[in-house]
């Protein structure tokens, strides 16, 4: 008998929302905006990563600190106005090609969706209104709430506020170690493995793209409550 699923759980950057989308705005900053965004990704991971065992910073101050760390590495001469134009933009990013089709197509289920973020939850609630996503999902969740980052389990347990064990939730995310924490949480995951990266060990389900989710969801008894 397929597993039952009442809960379909996404990540927000990376996953539902193109952070790479970021370098169309550094490019009039840096004459190197893919490094620069690749860059600024990952020392906001890096950061949010320690601020998970050190001292709670939240993710709108580490993408500020993040963008100031990169910054002269890139040749970047942050102002007052550049810092704005750049938080303006990473706050308005789109979604990627695949999630409004794939959010579309799992709404028909009716099983219900919701967001698992790192982010504070009103940056996260305008990055979804500017992508004109937010009404597929009946709740936000974000780390801020509990003042650590995913991939630390209290995170992902706030789902389970809503009356859901955690082998009935499916989380998806592009981020590998953000599906392992979902993975170690007792959720069912799913990788979208945007990058083709190799990982081992090997994550619950991969997918390349969200265009495969609906395949995914066939193989799930996905139940409405
Ligand atoms: C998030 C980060 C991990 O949205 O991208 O939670």
């Amino acid at each position: 008998m397929a597993e039952s699923i009442r809960v379909v759980a996404f990540d927000l950057y990376g996953t539902l929302i193109d952070v790479d989308a970021l370098v169309d705005a550094l490019r009039q900053y840096t004459p190197m905006p893919e490094a620069a965004c690749a860059a600024w990704r990952q020392r906001q991971l890096q950061l949010s990563n320690a601020a998970s065992s050190g001292r709670y910073m939240d993710f709108d101050r580490i993408t500020f600190t993040a963008l100031h760390e990169i910054a002269p590495r890139f040749h970047m001469k942050l102002d007052p106005s550049s810092t704005k134009a750049l938080i303006d933009a990473w706050a308005a990013l789109p979604p990627y090609d695949d999630v409004v089709p794939a959010l579309k197509s799992a709404a028909k289920s009716m099983v219900p969706m919701v967001v698992l973020t790192n982010a504070v939850a009103h940056t996260a609630r305008n990055a979804l209104a500017h992508a004109s996503i937010g009404d597929f999902f009946s709740h936000l969740f974000s780390a801020d709430a509990v003042k650590t980052f995913k991939p630390r389990s209290a995170v992902y347990e706030q789902i389970l506020t809503l009356g859901v064990a955690p082998s009935e939730v499916l989380f998806v995310s592009s981020n590998d170690w953000d599906a392992m924490g979902a993975r170690q949480a007792g959720f069912h995951t799913v990788w979208c493995n945007r990058r083709r990266a190799v990982l081992s060990p090997k994550p619950e389900r991969t997918i390349d793209d969200l265009y495969a989710l609906e395949r995914v969801l066939s193989e799930y008894a996905l139940t409405a409550f």
